[in-house]
């Protein structure tokens, strides 16, 4: 889950004595794989910060480089980031992106359509003499996938199978377009830059939302915004199918209330409070006990008459059950309703506002803090 252990699912040099030449060459690497077992040495050695690729959803740029903000960011593009991280490095908390590659090439200044010219420098120029070519601890098999602005298979046959006969050859593993265990990426994007990545995210089977429920990924940079510490008590009110709370208990904490006015919500964890309750009267909840909350209120109902007094009844009854300092992070789809009503309470201090699209819908990022007024 965590950036920092990344590099433990790779294979590194513990390869086939039949790769054993690349442990030399890996010593004239410059940028990406950064791996190495020296000569004298059985554990690897960590020279050089990795380079990672990640993909997240687009619109939350600002909040991924908050969250990032102790990693050497390169480049922030329009919904991925490329990055370094010092594999020493500590968990910087759960996953936040919805896939992470580790840069094998990174082609700085590409013009549109050079996809298949890439692939060809790949396998045709001497780059796989230079360069190691990692794989994931235990993979067998293998595909290649080559995109361009998320067109996935936009390259002539030729050129793909040449790129997997060859990746076939480096590895030993063996092809499986179907259900592989691994990916290498071919990546052209529309900014004029492109890679060639190994990517560390991918599972053959992905968990099913319910409706409404948020992506993992977004409940944890969410989380992240919160700023988590070991001793909070920390507040869901609109949990739905309970995405967020999930996504909190991952960190440590003291204590996690989780309510929804209508549905049932089951977490397997400590200190967890389960109710059903209406996120405006939370009687169950002391006053100034909180000090965290993370919330996604509806996006469904229609109605303003509805609306501003659902979002008037939340930020009062925040404002009673938060500590003074304590946050509250809000994904709404009611921006406008959110800047109207908060010089209403000012006891909140607005610390960050994010603009966002999630699933295609504009939203805001509202991260409050309250303050001893
Ligand atoms: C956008 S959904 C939350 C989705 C959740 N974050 C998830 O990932 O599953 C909003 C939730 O607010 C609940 N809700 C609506 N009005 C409420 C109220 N007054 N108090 C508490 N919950 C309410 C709905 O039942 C719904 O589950």
């Amino acid at each position: 889950m965590a950036l920092g252990v990344y590099p433990e699912l790779v294979e590194g040099f513990t390869q086939p004595a039949r790769r054993r030449k690349h442990r030399i060459n890996a010593f004239k690497l410059k940028d990406s794989v950064t791996l190495v077992r020296s000569f004298c040495q059985r554990e690897p050695v960590y020279l050089r910060l990795m380079q990672y690729f990640s993909t997240f959803v687009v619109g939350f740029e600002d909040i991924v480089r908050d969250v990032l903000k102790d990693f050497e960011i390169e480049t922030m593009f329009s919904g991925a980031v490329l990055y370094r991280i010092d594999t020493d490095a500590e968990r910087i908390g759960t996953d936040v992106f919805n896939n992470t590659f580790q840069v094998l090439h990174y082609f700085k200044r590409i013009q549109p359509g050079a996809l298949p010219g890439m692939m060809k420098f790949v396998y045709n120029s001497n780059w796989m003499e230079k360069n190691f070519l990692p794989t994931i601890k235990g993979a067998n098999t293998f595909r290649v996938v080559a995109s361009c602005e998320n067109e996935i298979g936009a390259v002539d046959d030729n050129i793909l199978k040449n790129a997997e006969v060859a990746i076939a050859e480096e590895t030993g593993l063996t092809l499986d377009r179907g259900k592989p265990d691994m990916e290498y990426w071919f990546l052209e994007r529309s900014e004029g830059v492109g890679f060639f990545m190994m990517r560390l995210t991918y599972k053959k089977s992905e968990k099913r939302l319910e409706p409404g429920e948020l992506r993992p990924e977004l409940s944890n940079l969410l989380v992240l915004l919160s700023e988590p510490e070991n001793g909070d008590v920390f507040l869901d009110p609109f949990a739905g199918g309970g995405s967020i709370p999930r996504a909190r208990k991952e960190f440590p904490y003291k204590k996690i209330y989780v309510s929804d006015i209508e549905k049932d919500i089951e977490i397997k964890a400590m200190n967890v409070d389960v109710q059903k309750a209406d996120a405006t009267k939370l009687t169950h909840i002391a006053d100034a006990s909180i000090d965290k909350i993370v919330t996604d209120p509806p996006w469904g109902l229609a109605a303003e008459t509805e609306i501003e007094p659902l979002y008037r009844g939340m930020l009062k009854e925040f404002g009673r059950v938060l500590k003074n300092g304590g946050v509250a992070v809000v994904l709404t789809s009611r921006k406008l309703m959110m800047e109207k009503l908060l010089p209403q309470f000012p006891q909140f201090k607005l610390e960050k506002n994010y603009n966002v699209l999630v699933n295609g819908k504009k939203a805001g990022v509202f991260k409050l803090v309250k303050s001893a007024s």
